[in-house]
């Protein structure tokens, strides 16, 4: 219905929900020269999504989940492994100009004016006059509140002007489908704020001209402030966990009940990414009225080996006895605003805690076990004791090369062997990530040490005393 008055507000009753841009089943690897079939990675699983026109739809997920990848393949950037991108029902088989981009960031030329740098964004536009040119783009300007700066150069603009130069170069294109990756997250917090509401405002009044925008994210609270769809990704490989619908256009932006739920919700599917969304959804809310998950691609989540979260001890900690000071149970939205914590960063803490055995994040709360209730109370000799139990219990990793060592003639291993049998389950650099994360945990739980020089891990004394 609000896009519905939108879209007349705008002009545009022709054509409404119209689908503009479809994808169906898309696969993408990367790595793909590579000899080894093994060094294929899947980046996306079978990813299938629709944008009608009038619509705001967000991409949401956690980094590495694939967004990036999925905007440049349904702008026709670049080709999908598998499945089919269409724009109004034809084939994309190269990047598409009916879309303008918008990016974290924007490579203005220091030598052009504000006025300048946009009218580049009509350059390819041959039908236009040089006049008619400079008329658009003042117009752009003006919409995107720049007004007066047209004769600025980037240097003197604050870091929130020279985005908004960025959105009037992408927007004085008139473009049919409107792209953006991270848009805000550049800005500091107020500066995003600021133009977030901006752009709403101009979307809401129908000042935007485009049809459609599709918003990459990985803030909740922006998805659930901007969209009237939202997409849940997860990782590993990235695939579509749930659809979820928007709250309607007219309450975007208070802090409405609905508005709350749907931020626990959508806190509650990406905290617990091994879960089927279909589950929580239905645990939660009356079915509908959220939107649908994705059983069947939960499924071909199961990983198989436990992927160790970077994350120290101290944040681990930290979080513990914020949770604590709580009672044992805290909601996460509410963690995560107080300790302005993206949800790139407060999930691996979530997903550590969790691991360790400390905690559970269950509804969008985190939930503290007995031993996490400990460790929060506990000092320092008391944690360490607490972490080295849990760690043996339930890190696999940690648990081996403890064992290992116990075995091994005087006690060492070269690290190199336990990297390269982290080699079979990630690729090179996440494997180094996955040992330094297992010796700095065992560190810290005095189970065993690391040499840097020689690459040797040994039994701490204390451990081999025993
Ligand atoms: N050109 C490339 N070659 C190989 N792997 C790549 C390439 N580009 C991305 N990847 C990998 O693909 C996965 C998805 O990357 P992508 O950038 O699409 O994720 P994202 O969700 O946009 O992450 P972020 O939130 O950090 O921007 C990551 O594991 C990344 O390391
Ligand atoms: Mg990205």
């Amino acid at each position: 219905m609000a896009n519905l008055a939108r879209a007349r507000a705008n002009g545009r009753t022709k054509g409404v929900g119209e689908i503009l841009l479809e994808a169906e089943h898309l696969a993408k690897y990367y790595g793909t020269d590579a000899k080894n079939e093994q060094q294929r990675v899947l980046v996306l699983d079978d990813i299938s999504i629709q944008v009608k026109s009038g619509e705001f739809v967000a991409i949401l997920g956690p980094s590495g989940s694939g967004k990036s990848t999925l905007l440049r393949i349904l702008g026709g950037l670049i080709r999908a492994s598998g499945g089919s991108v269409r724009y109004r029902g034809e084939e994309v088989t190269s990047p598409n100009t009916n879309l303008a981009l918008i990016f974290q960031t924007f490579a203005l030329f220091p030598w052009l004016t504000v006025l300048e740098n946009v009218e580049l964004g009509l350059e390819a536009q041959t039908n236009l006059t040089r006049t008619q040119k400079t008329k658009r783009a003042l117009a752009a300007i003006d919409t995107i509140g720049l007004d007066g700066f047209e004769d600025a150069y980037p240097k003197e603009l604050s870091g929130g002007m020279r985005q908004r130069v960025g959105f009037a170069r992408a927007l004085v294109v008139q473009p049919e489908l409107l792209f953006m990756d991270e848009p805000f997250s550049a800005l500091d917090v107020l500066t995003a704020e600021n133009l977030r509401n901006e752009l709403m405002r101009l979307w809401r009044e129908g000042r935007i001209p485009t049809k459609a925008i599709l918003l990459i994210t990985h803030s909740i609270e922006e998805a659930v402030f901007m969209a009237d769809r939202i997409v849940v990704m997860g990782h590993d490989p990235g695939r579509i966990r749930a659809v979820l619908n928007g709250i309607p256009l007219a309450e975007r932006g208070t802090k409405t009940p609905a508005a709350e739920a749907l931020i626990d919700l959508v806190y509650t599917i990406i905290t617990q990414p091994d879960e089927d969304a279909a589950d929580l959804i239905a645990g939660r809310v009356q079915s509908g009225v959220f939107g649908e998950a994705t059983p069947e691609r939960a499924k071909t989540a199961a990983k198989g080996y436990q992927t160790l979260p970077h994350v120290k001890i101290g944040v681990i900690n930290g979080l513990a006895e914020r949770v604590l000071r709580a009672g044992g149970r805290e909601d996460l939205s509410v963690l995560g605003r107080e300790l302005q914590l993206e949800i790139d960063d407060l999930l691996p803490i979530v997903e550590a805690i969790e691991m360790l055995g400390f905690g559970e994040a269950t509804e969008g709360d985190l939930v503290l076990s007995d031993e996490g209730k400990r460790l929060a109370a506990g000092d320092d000799q008391a944690d360490k004791t607490l972490f080295r139990q849990q760690a043996l219990t339930h890190i696999a990793l940690i648990r081996q090369i403890t064992e290992d060592l116990a075995n091994a003639e005087d006690h060492e291993i070269d690290s190199d062997e336990i990297v390269e049998q982290l080699e079979e389950h990630f690729s090179p650099d996440e494997a180094e990530r996955q040992f330094g994360t297992a010796i700095d945990w065992a560190r810290y739980a005095e189970l065993f040490a690391y040499d840097d020089e020689s690459g040797l891990l040994y039994l701490e004394d204390l451990v081999a005393g025993e």
